[in-house]
Formats: structure tokens, C-alpha cells, sequence
């Protein structure tokens, strides 16, 4: 069984006393593929050691996260822009808004956001869009700039069936589910019955969201297989027809 995390950011201090085992025990676990999202400048020297360590199974992908989007986020983007001209990358990410944790820089976050869709079709690569508090906002901008080019994940997907069915109706984007829809209070199960397999993703945005039983915890990886075993649960079909539907669209999304 062949499965893709399309999210993880392995290359977080979290994972400093133990990375190289937690991307063996992923690999182990059947993970061979891990799309790497970058923070902002201070990330990148990980990420691409992370990368350089597993040129197989770890991808490291450019942008700009709206989390590190302050005053000085033109510099931030000069970064961005230099390292994608500089070598290829498998994605733009993680890029978006996010009006939960601080709304001070709203405005920034929005410029940010759409000129780093503007850096996914000018590399025709897939954005990997992060969004929290802020669907309709965000939605409008990837709207406007959506064309055939532009594709990508909608990633940690918790919204509801009319919120997806917006995004699907883009053409070019997926639905990325992690461990969030094993959590008792969670909607997404219920939602996800309405959803064909096909718009959907793997991912585990590893430190965060770990899925039940280790909600608390650390996420890694190869935790991907409890999500999976729920996604099945939910569909009434096997584990590995789940893995297999959602590498194959993986797959498209990163043009593999
Ligand atoms: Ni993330």
C-alpha cells in the first residue's frame, strides 16, 4: 500500500532529535512520498537539508506562510522569488490567510496571497493554500485568478459540503484531510460522505492535528494510516482502495 503525505512540515525544530527515524518509520509505514511546506526564510535551510537527506521521499516546496506575513513580508517575498528562480520546486506553499491567530496584517496577508497564486501559474506549479476564519475572503481571490493553470490543495480541509463543492467546482483543486476527521466533535465525516474520493488528499501537517488515539501529541507521518483506516470507515470501502484513489490524485497534483 502506497500512500503520500501531502503536507507535512518534517523539517520543524519539533523533529530535531529524531527526524531521520521519524521519515524512516513514515517510509516503513508505506509513506514513500512527503511534500515539505515551507514557513518562511528561517525554514528554508531545513527544509532543503530534509530534502537533500531524502531526494526520494521529501519534497520541498517554496512560499510564503500567512502565519510569518508582517510589515516586513516584501522582504519575505524577495526570498520566495529568488529561491524559485534560483532551482525547481514541487509546489508553492504554504501560502493564504489566516484571520484566527492575529488579524493586524490583513491586508499584507491578502497581498501576499495573491501574488504568490501569481508565482504558482508563472511556474506552473500547484498552490498549496492555507485557510482559517477566512473562506469567503480567500475564496474570492482564488477566484479571480483561477484559470486552467492554476491547481493545488485547499489544505486541512474542515469546512462544510457547500464550502467544498466551491472549491471542486474550481476545476484544478483538492481537498486536503488529515487527522482532523478522526476527532469526535468533527463534522468532516458526515461531510466527506457527500464528497467523491476523487477531490481528495492525504496529508497529516506533522507536528500539528495528530490523529486520534494521539491527539496531544506530536504528528508524524506515518500516522497518515489512521486517516486513511477512517476515510474508509466513512466511504464503506477498503483501506486500500483509499490509498489508492488518493495517491493517484496526489499524483496529479504534483504532476508525478
Ligand atoms: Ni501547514
Amino acid at each position: 500500500m502506497k500512500l503520500i503525505d501531502t503536507h507535512a512540515h518534517l523539517f520543524s525544530e519539533e523533529f530535531d532529535r529524531d527526524r531521520t527515524e521519524v521519515v524512516e518509520r513514515a517510509i516503513a509505514a508505506g509513506v514513500t512520498k512527503m511534500f515539505l511546506p515551507n514557513i518562511d526564510s528561517s525554514s528554508i535551510a531545513s527544509l532543503l537539508k530534509l530534502e537533500e537527506q531524502f531526494p526520494e521521499n521529501c519534497f520541498a516546496m517554496m512560499g510564503l506562510h500567512p502565519g510569518s506575513v508582517n510589515e516586513k513580508y516584501g522582504d519575505e517575498l524577495s526570498i520566495v522569488e529568488h529561491w524559485l528562480a534560483k532551482r525547481r520546486f514541487c509546489a508553492i506553499g504554504e501560502i493564504g490567510m489566516d484571520y484566527y491567530w492575529d488579524k493586524t496584517f490583513v491586508p499584507q496577508q491578502k497581498d501576499a496571497f495573491e501574488k504568490q497564486l501569481d508565482l504558482a501559474k508563472k511556474y506552473a506549479l500547484p498552490a498549496i493554500i492555507h485557510q482559517r476564519e477566512c473562506f469567503d475572503d480567500l475564496f474570492e481571490i482564488v477566484r479571480s485568478k483561477n484559470d486552467k493553470n492554476l491547481r493545488g490543495i485547499f489544505h486541512c480541509f474542515t469546512g462544510t459540503l457547500e464550502q467544498a463543492n466551491k472549491i471542486i467546482g474550481l476545476g484544478g483543486f483538492k481537498l486536503g484531510i488529515g487527522g482532523v476527521i478522526t476527532y469526535k466533535k468533527s463534522e468532516l465525516p458526515e461531510t466527506l460522505k457527500h464528497i467523491e474520493l476523487n477531490h481528495i488528499v492525504l496529508e497529516t501537517d506533522s507536528p500539528y492535528l495528530p490523529p486520534a488515539p494521539h491527539r496531544g501529541k506530536r504528528n508524524e507521518s506515518s500516522y497518515i494510516a489512521l486517516v486513511v483506516q477512517k476515510i474508509a470507515e466513512v466511504k464503506g470501502i477498503s483501506v486500500e482502495e483509499v490509498a489508492a484513489i488518493t495517491t493517484k490524485n496526489s499524483e496529479e497534483v504534483f504532476s508525478l
